[in-house]
């Protein structure tokens, strides 16, 4: 992993985080297990820092929680006098005035990067959650393309019960996976979603025992690698813009993607003949 602009190993590690690169895997941890993996505005620059800097060979990334929980969400002392040691707090700034709407706006959209990489086609992210993911750490989950959840998991979309609206990128694609009813359900009561319920609302691909985590993710990493790299991510921008168009569209979409699958494999081809 190449390290720049203020992101060396170490400072990864002091933002909470640990990348592990081996061949066409990165694994990003969550690395504060005695605060529950909680995460602060500097987790969030790292993450969008790894997502930067990633690798061009990696195909999938694994996000997972060190220690009994995936991740506890915002550390809560950000929102408590005397903050997080090295980072100012966005209700101090607010409070003292030193934010206003535009700055604001920069700020999370700056934290929203940590969350929107995990989406890009020539990737296949996957959330291995054990134990909690709450508010911040429920968006991650959401942010990755698949879930593979232990069976004690539990999510929760806690932000609304603190007053505030989820803002780290999960609003779209918890609609898109339960319906809007559902989604304002589990916002607006702020509960605990259970490993089996979540299986059923479509929250989770998989949902297996605690010491069978690593193992169902390796074997999904690897039945993910089975298939052409530029396959899956020509497959994976079709489907993710799927939901936005017309089936006319969809269908002219595919056309051209497969125009262009075909010209590949022919040029492929042809060069393999000599
Ligand atoms: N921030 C800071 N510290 C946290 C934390 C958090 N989010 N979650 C846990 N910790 C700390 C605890 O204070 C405790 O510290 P001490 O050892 O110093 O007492 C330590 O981590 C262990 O915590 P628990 O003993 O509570 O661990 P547990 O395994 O029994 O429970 C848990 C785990 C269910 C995650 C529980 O800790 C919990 O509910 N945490 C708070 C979750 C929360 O409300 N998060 C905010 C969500 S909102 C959000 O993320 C988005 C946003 O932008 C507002």
């Amino acid at each position: 992993m190449a390290e720049a602009d203020g992101f060396a190993g170490g400072d990864l590690e002091k933002a909470g985080l640990r990348l592990s690169v081996a061949g066409e895997v990165a694994t990003v941890t969550l690395a504060r297990p005695e605060r529950r993996n909680a995460m602060t505005g500097h987790t969030w620059q790292a993450l969008a820092h790894v997502g930067q800097m990633l690798p061009e060979a990696v195909r999938i990334v694994i996000v997972r929680g060190e220690g009994s929980t995936f991740s506890s969400g915002i550390d809560l002392n950000m929102f408590r006098p005397g903050g997080v040691a090295g980072e100012t707090s966005l209700m101090d700034r607010v409070a003292d005035g030193s934010a206003d709407d535009a700055e604001l706006d920069r700020v999370i959209a700056d934290y929203q990067e940590g969350f929107t990489w995990l989406r890009r086609p020539d990737i296949v992210s996957v959330a291995a959650v054990r134990g909690h993911a709450i508010g911040a750490g429920f968006q991650l989950a959401l942010s990755c393309d698949l879930r593979v959840l232990t069976d004690d998991a539990q999510l929760c979309m806690k932000e609304p019960a603190l007053g505030l609206v989820p803002d780290l990128t999960g609003t779209k694609p918890l609609v898109d996976l339960v319906g809007p009813s559902r989604a304002m359900e589990l916002c607006l009561t702020a509960r605990s979603v259970s490993a089996a319920e979540a299986r059923e609302l479509r929250l989770a691909e998989l949902v297996v025992e605690d010491a069978e985590l690593d193992g169902a993710v390796d074997d999904l990493a690897a039945a993910l690698l089975a298939v052409p790299r530029e396959a899956a991510s020509a497959t994976k921008g079709l489907l993710q813009g799927a939901s936005a168009r017309t089936l006319q569209e969809q269908a002219a979409a595919e056309r051209r993607t497969q125009a262009g699958r075909l010209r590949a494999l022919a040029a492929q081809a042809a060069e393999t003949r000599g």
